[in-house]
């Protein structure tokens, strides 16, 4: 009978350990895994960024927020849904703790619609779920999204981009209706969704 070696470094592993090279290699293998899937990942984000058009801002569009009510773009007169001359929509909106002034908005269904949003105050989120509608609004900044709703219905836009105490409560809704519908409105009810 052999003799059994006293050191147990030397004794031969116990059944299911794995040798110390065995392991060592296999760490090396998911290295190099994770190491191409690290880069893979960034040439995709490079690659979108910049062909695709994939930016954080809708838009770089620079606006003064201090003075958003006196004039320009986004004096009172001008929010909620306008007609262009083209048959699109544009609505525009400002978004203020806590809510989106005009607070509700009413736009025509299988139409181009281009949302321009700024903020009065700090940043908020405007969100229309199911849709491609997602974006920051920045003080400062005009942010821009173009969307088309395919169906008629409610949609609710809540902020996302937590903004305070009353964040919570900071959300409202589009409501999409029939073209005919839309047409027969005025422009005050454009703005403004009665019993919301
Ligand atoms: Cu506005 Cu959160």
């Amino acid at each position: 009978m052999a003799e059994q070696p006293t050191s147990p470094m030397l004794l031969p592993l116990a059944d299911g350990i794995v040798p110390q090279e065995v392991v060592a290699r296999t760490e090396k293998r998911w290295l190099t895994a994770m190491t191409v899937v690290l880069i893979l990942m960034m040439v995709v984000v490079v690659l979108t960024s910049t062909v695709g058009a994939l930016h954080p801002a809708s838009n770089v569009e620079v606006i003064q927020p201090l003075t958003l009510h006196l004039g320009g773009e986004f004096a009172e007169s001008n929010l909620g849904t306008a007609i262009e001359p083209d048959g699109s929509a544009t609505v525009r909106l400002i978004a203020e703790q806590y809510d989106f002034v005009p607070h509700c908005v009413q736009v025509p269904v299988q139409t181009p619609v281009k949302f321009r949003l700024t903020s009065a105050d700090v940043v908020h989120g405007f969100l229309l779920p199911n849709t491609n509608v997602n974006t920051m609004v920045v003080p400062g900044f005009v942010a821009e999204v173009r969307t088309q709703f395919r169906q008629v219905g409610e949609y609710n836009m809540p902020c996302h981009e937590f903004c305070g105490l009353g964040h919570h409560g900071m959300w409202t809704h589009v409501i999409v209706v029939d073209r005919d519908v839309f047409a027969g409105l005025g422009p005050f009810e454009r703005t403004r969704c009665g019993h919301k």
